[in-house]
């Protein structure tokens, strides 16, 4: 953090997930899959997902009612609400807007952050300057994504790995030498390819003199994945991101009491914690429940950490992404309440 700047940390979360289960069960019954497979190759067991009333910015606000909440604030403290997602209720406007109009915060600035899977990194990077410079006191930061709508139910190698869900934070400065204490991020664009949903920007829509449909055509309306690039990518990034962040933090490996990685796949955490060699019970995990929930996962994982008494105050938290862009990021935390 620079010299001189506010400490800021975390100071509530939330979480919603949907109500509904979709179990590996079901999805053998659509696609040519089994639980083994979808257990053994990723460790999810099951998935939330919307129903059909049910968007983004809905599952947005319920997460960030619940970390005002915690916070001991209401809503009109909100000075700014950072959303980040890759499926935002529609191009604009931005999902924090409407989030900002249902929870009413009535002097809160708003908008989104769009950076794949590693999201809530990036907001939270993005929104901690406001509290650190003094701009602004209060900061609601939301991971919110509903995947089902992206999703090709017809394809095996997607439609087993992701779910639906939000994670929020409230950010406020803290006593000195707590909250966040190192950031990283990262981004390299050539592997755009490798992740992506094409169908819906200025790439293809649009073009004077075809109808939508034509100018849609070659390019997918529903997440694609290079599947196994992105896993090898992860296993890389993963390790080595979270160690630039644990080392900016002027820490050793030795000194984080819980890491909170991006739940994506239970073989990509394993293999970034074996990297940083870090046993088990320091490694926060519940892919099986919920798959991977993109922006939404860390801020998950971190709710139901506290929860679960995991995170004390003066704790050492590590959180690493990384995503769609392709993007990535960490950051050290020391708990601040
Ligand atoms: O948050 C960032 C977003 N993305 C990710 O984090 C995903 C990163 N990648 C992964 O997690 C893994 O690569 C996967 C779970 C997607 C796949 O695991 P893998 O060990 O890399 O398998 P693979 O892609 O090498 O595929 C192995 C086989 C293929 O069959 P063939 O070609 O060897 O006959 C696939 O067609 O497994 C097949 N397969 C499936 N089989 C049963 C792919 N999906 C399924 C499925 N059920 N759902």
């Amino acid at each position: 953090m620079p010299v001189g700047s506010i400490p800021v940390g975390i100071t509530g979360t939330g979480i919603c997930l949907p109500e509904r289960v979709l179990t590996n069960q079901e999805l053998e019954k659509m696609v040519d899959t089994s639980d083994e497979w979808v257990k053994t190759r990723t460790g999810i067991g099951e998935r939330r997902i919307i129903d059909e009333t049910m968007t983004t910015s809905d599952l947005a606000v319920k997460a960030g009612e619940m970390a005002l909440e915690n916070a001991g604030l209401t809503p009109d403290a909100v000075d700014l609400i950072v959303v980040a997602t890759v499926t935002p209720d529609m191009y604009f406007p931005s999902t924090a807007c409407l989030v900002q109009e249902k929870i009413g915060a009535i002097k809160a600035a708003a908008f989104d952050v769009s950076a794949g899977c590693t999201g809530f990194v990036y907001a939270l990077a993005v929104a901690s300057q406001f509290v650190q410079t003094g701009m602004y006191q209060t900061v609601l930061v939301i991971g919110a994504e509903a995947l089902s709508r992206v999703i090709d139910w017809g394809d095996r190698n997607t439609c087993v790995l992701f779910g639906d869900g939000a994670g929020a934070v409230v950010l406020r400065p803290v006593d000195q030498g707590f909250g966040i204490l190192s950031l990283e991020l990262g981004s390299d664009g050539s592997g755009g390819e490798l992740l992506k949903l094409s169908a819906a920007g200025s790439l293809c829509c649009g073009i004077p003199g075809t109808s939508g449909k034509e100018s849609r055509a070659g390019y997918a309306e529903y997440l694609q994945m290079a599947g196994s690039e992105v896993f090898k990518f992860a296993v890389r990034i993963m390790g080595e991101c979270a160690a630039n962040a644990v080392l900016k933090a002027g820490m050793t490996n030795g000194d984080i009491n819980l890491f909170i990685p991006h739940q994506a796949n239970i073989r990509i955490i394993k293999a970034a914690a074996k990297r940083l060699r870090l046993p088990d019970e320091k490694v926060y995990v519940n892919v099986a429940k919920y798959g991977n929930t993109s922006s939404a996962s860390i801020p998950v994982a971190l709710h139901e950490a506290l929860l679960e008494g995991k995170i004390k105050k003066g704790d050492n938290i590590a959180l690493v992404g990384f995503g769609a862009g392709l993007t990535w990021g960490a950051g050290v935390i020391r708990w601040a309440v």
